[in-house]
């Protein structure tokens, strides 16, 4: 079991014994200039450990990068309600996403889409010489496919099993061998080959419930139930206004982006998946969570679905040595890409419970930066 009690009181120190490591000083100017091009600095950013999260019946200390006040004292604080009726429970899918290659005018596209499903098994052996290391490790290309755009325009989709890393330079280097053979194949002209952000096929899921008891504020004047029925008009508000529901993902992303950033993850990509899958799943933006009362068993089902491509290998996760320490932080959560993806759901999931219960109760300035301001979780 990890001692979460009275972690706020420590001093950093203290924390940094507590959780069992040593954190250096961060990326140094040398490591930092083979990075990017034209540097002159490094930018800070304060890492907190956010508390109390038992995710898949495993305690976790959740490393989180974020400037904001209160979002990891926000998801302490609701993880430690979810805790009362287990934690948080996820299903996260295989970690497939998808390469384009872009096609033009070809003379035939009946012909060209024959060509590719009768060469299928031939394409693929070929796309999966250019990632030897991921083929060996059970990963690699799986299908091929060809989707028409336009009577000009078709797009060849190629689904890659990325396994434990993000996958992006893996599947840009596949797109762009493989695309001489599908000219050559369709008669097409190949233009744009990139992978593409919108991994629908690597979704993450995580739920929880939380004690109506959990969620009253002043017990005789305000029940919890009345506070969960108060949330629920908040989600129901998300679902039907997308000016509420691009703030209510940006509560999730407060969350999901703090631990993608601590363990080196490209945050943009994660960014740009969420909102695409937000405004995909049911034909307009809405929330990325779903809220019900459960009254036979007095609580609140909170629940998330989002597309996660994280990596636990490859990128800076190896080379910036402060993401190497969250990673380490993190447990059997930080050795395995599906892992990871199930517990920033769950992060995602708690930021939201905090940010709708204190919207749903007290406000967010008198709130949830109370919790900032009395230092508490
Ligand atoms: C602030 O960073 C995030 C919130 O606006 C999210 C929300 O409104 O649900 C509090």
């Amino acid at each position: 079991m990890l001692d979460f009690s009275q972690f706020y009181e420590l001093s950093v120190s203290e924390r940094q014994a507590r959780v069992g490591l040593s954190f250096s000083e961060g990326l140094d100017l040398e490591t930092a200039d083979q990075m990017v091009e034209n540097l002159v600095t490094t930018l800070a950013l304060p890492v907190g450990v956010a508390c109390h999260f038992v995710v898949d019946n495993q305690p976790v200390w959740v490393p989180m990068a974020i400037e904001e006040p209160s979002v990891i004292a926000a998801a302490s604080h609701m993880a430690k309600l979810a805790a009362l009726r287990g934690g948080f429970q996820t299903q996260v899918d295989e970690p497939m996403m998808m390469g384009q290659i872009q096609l033009l005018d070809s003379p035939d596209w009946d012909r060209a889409n024959q060509a590719i499903i009768e060469h299928e098994v031939e394409l693929l052996e070929f796309a999966n010489t250019y990632c030897p290391g991921l083929k060996a490790r059970g990963g690699g290309c799986k299908n091929i496919r060809l989707k028409n755009l336009s009577p000009k325009m078709a797009v060849l989709e190629v689904r890659i099993n990325c396994q434990d890393a993000m996958g992006a330079n893996l599947i840009n280097t596949i797109m762009e061998g493989l695309a001489p053979k599908i000219e050559a194949l369709t008669g097409a002209i190949a233009g744009f080959k990139i992978l593409s952000n919108l991994s629908d096929q690597r979704l993450a899921r995580s739920r929880c419930e939380i004690p109506y008891a959990a969620l009253a504020m002043d017990k005789i004047h305000d029940t919890g139930r009345r506070v969960a029925q108060r949330m629920l008009a908040g989600y129901e508000f998300a679902c039907l206004d997308p000016y509420r529901a691009c703030t209510h993902n940006k509560g999730i992303m407060n969350g999901v982006g703090a631990v993608t950033i601590a363990t080196g993850n490209d945050w943009r990509a994660i960014e740009a998946g969420a909102h695409a899958y937000a405004a995909q799943k049911s034909g307009h933006y809405g929330p990325l969570t779903h809220y019900a009362l459960d009254d036979e068993h007095d609580c609140l089902l909170a629940s998330i679905e989002l597309p996660l491509a994280l990596g636990v290998v490859g990128g800076i996760t190896q080379t910036h040595p402060t993401v190497r320490a969250c990673l380490e932080l993190l447990g059997e959560f930080g050795k395995s890409a599906q892992a990871l993806a199930g517990l920033v759901a769950s992060v995602g999931l708690a930021q939201n419970l905090g940010a709708m219960r204190a919207l749903a109760a007290e406000g967010i300035q008198k709130g949830h930066m109370a919790l900032h301001t009395r230092k508490q979780f």
